[in-house]
């Protein structure tokens, strides 16, 4: 979506959110923070910080120890699990562990993902065809993902996640195992995505070369705790030009 298209309306709302982790490990504490409808947003910080924990809140992987999620405006713990369900079927997320099935194809764990919202056959052969391309993986369509490179199994990760064009889109450190041109076929589906779908976009990383030269708005954990990233405006030509 065009920068000058992202609504004011949050898709997220974080308020005074903390997670505890039993015992007693706080992975994030006293979070506020509005992710709005149409926006990529980075979320940066070191290893431990709390960036997994918070994309796991946000698509309702993890309930908060305390605080409020709302989620398109209605506050996740008053949804019923079923409603829970169906808000996930909107969301599409990358998971830093991948999660694939490895006794599956390249092709069965993509599509997978588009069978439960009961799209044709022809859709579904479609928009997995079209997501190999756009992220290089043509030749591994029939493969069993557990054959795989770590990078071609994060591209896959990232075709799933990506495979219903869900209005929200969570990737966890989705380029750690990728070389600078197969970074940018990344950045490339996530602006895709975001331009002509309107998906809202959640980046955790620490790759600061996705980062460093964007407009997109920036925010860090440290030690679960949130501030503004400093940045400085992109250059022409630069890797996330926006
Ligand atoms: N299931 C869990 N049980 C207990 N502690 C956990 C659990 N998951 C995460 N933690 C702890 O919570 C803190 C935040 O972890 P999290 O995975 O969110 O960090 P991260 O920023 O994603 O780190 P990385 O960059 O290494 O992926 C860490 O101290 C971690 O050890
Ligand atoms: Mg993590």
């Amino acid at each position: 979506m065009p920068k000058d298209a992202i609504t004011n309306e949050p898709l997220i709302e974080m308020v005074n959110v903390t997670k505890i982790y039993p015992p007693d490990v706080a992975a994030l504490q006293d979070i506020s923070l509005r992710i709005y409808k149409g926006e990529i947003l980075f979320l940066t910080g070191m290893s431990g910080a709390g960036k997994t924990t918070l994309i796991k809140l946000a698509c309702c992987l993890e309930t908060p120890t305390s605080g409020r999620i709302d989620v398109a405006g209605r506050d996740l713990s008053l949804i019923s699990p079923a409603g829970i369900q169906r808000m996930r079927q909107k969301i599409g997320v990358a998971y830093q562990d991948f999660r694939l099935l490895d006794k599956q194809t390249v092709f069965q764990n993509i599509s997978m993902a588009m069978e439960v919202t009961y799209a044709s056959t022809k859709a579904i052969r479609e928009r997995v065809e079209e997501l190999l391309t756009m992220l290089n993986l043509s030749d591994k369509r029939d493969k069993l993902t557990g054959d795989l490179s770590r990078g071609e199994q994060q591209r896959v990760a990232l075709a799933r996640a990506a495979a219903n064009r869900p209005s929200l889109l969570l990737a966890d450190e989705p380029t750690g195992n990728l070389d600078l041109t197969t970074t940018k076929l990344v950045i490339n589906l996530f602006r895709h995505l975001n331009e002509e779908h309107g998906s809202t976009i959640v980046v955790a990383t620490h790759d600061e070369s996705i980062y460093a030269e964007t407009e997109h708005r920036v925010v860090a954990l440290s030690n679960g705790h949130l501030s503004d990233h400093p940045r400085r405006t992109p250059q022409q030509g630069e890797l996330f030009e926006a």
